[in-house]
C-alpha cells in the first residue's frame, strides 16, 4: 500500500466514530479530506444524519460546504462533540506536531472545544521523539522579523513557510516559521518559551490532547488509546 492508500484507510475508518447528532470538529490535511469524503458520502446516503461541521481552515469548510455537510463557525456552538484532524508526528507518548499545512491556529482552537480528540495518520508520522518534522509557529506579520532573529539567535534554525516567491499566509493572515530542531528533548518548556515570545500567536505543539489515534497500517487500521 502506498502512503495515500494508508491515508485513506485511516481517514475512512474514523468515521465509524461519528455518530448521527453529532457536532464533528473536521481537521485538515490530505489525511482529513478523505474522512470529510466519506463523511459527505456517508451524510447523502442517510446513514448519518443532524451532523454539523465545524473546521480548522477554510480549505476544509470549502470542500465540507461541497459535499452537503452542514457548518457552523466555531462561535456559534457552545461544545464540539468530536474533534478529528491529522498529525505530522506523533511520539511515543502521545505528543504530536501539526501545522504542516498551517492550519495550526484553528486547529487548535477546534481541539480545545471539542470533548474527544482522534487524530489519524499513516504509521510514517509515528516517532520515538518528536522534531524531525519542522516545528510550525504561528506570528503576526508585524515585528516578525525580530521573532526570526531571535529564533536563530536561539539556534532553533527558523525558516519561513513560503507559497512560491511570497511568504505563506494562514486563514489569519498571519505567516508561519518553521523551526528545524531534529529533536526535541523538552516539547513543554518549548511550547512555553515559544508562546510567551511577544508576536508568536500559537506553536504547533500539541501536548496532552489527544484521545485515540487512528493508525492507517499494512494489516488495516489499527486504534492506539492515548488516555
Ligand atoms: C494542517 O495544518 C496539519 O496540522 C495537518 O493536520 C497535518 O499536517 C497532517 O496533514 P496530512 O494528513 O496531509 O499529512
Amino acid at each position: 500500500m502506498n502512503q495515500n492508500e494508508l491515508k485513506a484507510q485511516t481517514g475512512q475508518e474514523s468515521v465509524k466514530y461519528i455518530k448521527s447528532g453529532m457536532i464533528v470538529g473536521l481537521g485538515t490535511g490530505s489525511t482529513v479530506r478523505y474522512m470529510v469524503d466519506e463523511l459527505g458520502k456517508q451524510i447523502k446516503e442517510g446513514k448519518l444524519t443532524d451532523i454539523v461541521g465545524v473546521t480548522t481552515s477554510s480549505r476544509t469548510s470549502k470542500q465540507a460546504k461541497e459535499l452537503g455537510i452542514t457548518i457552523k463557525d466555531i462561535d456559534e456552538i457552545d461544545h464540539i462533540d468530536l474533534c478529528i484532524d491529522g498529525a505530522d508526528e506523533i511520539s511515543d507518548d502521545f505528543q504530536g506536531i501539526k501545522g504542516g499545512g498551517g492550519a495550526l491556529l484553528w486547529e487548535k482552537i477546534v481541539a480545545n472545544a471539542s470533548d474527544k480528540k482522534i487524530w489519524i495518520v499513516d504509521q510514517s508520522k509515528l516517532v520515538h521523539k518528536l522534531g524531525a518534522f519542522p516545528l510550525p509557529v504561528e506570528v503576526i506579520p508585524f515585528g516578525s522579523q525580530l521573532v526570526f532573529d531571535r529564533m536563530e539567535k536561539k539556534g532553533y534554525k527558523p525558516s519561513w513557510r513560503m507559497d512560491g516567491d511570497k511568504k505563506f499566509l494562514t486563514d489569519e493572515k498571519n505567516y508561519i516559521i518553521d523551526l528545524h530542531l531534529g529533536e526535541i528533548d523538552h516539547p513543554m518548556e518549548l511550547a512555553d518559551e515559544l508562546i510567551h515570545m511577544v508576536g508568536v500567536v500559537e506553536t504547533g505543539l500539541f501536548l496532552n490532547r489527544v484521545n485515540d489515534v487512528i493508525v492507517g497500517t499494512e494489516e488495516g487500521p489499527k486504534i492506539l488509546h492515548a488516555r
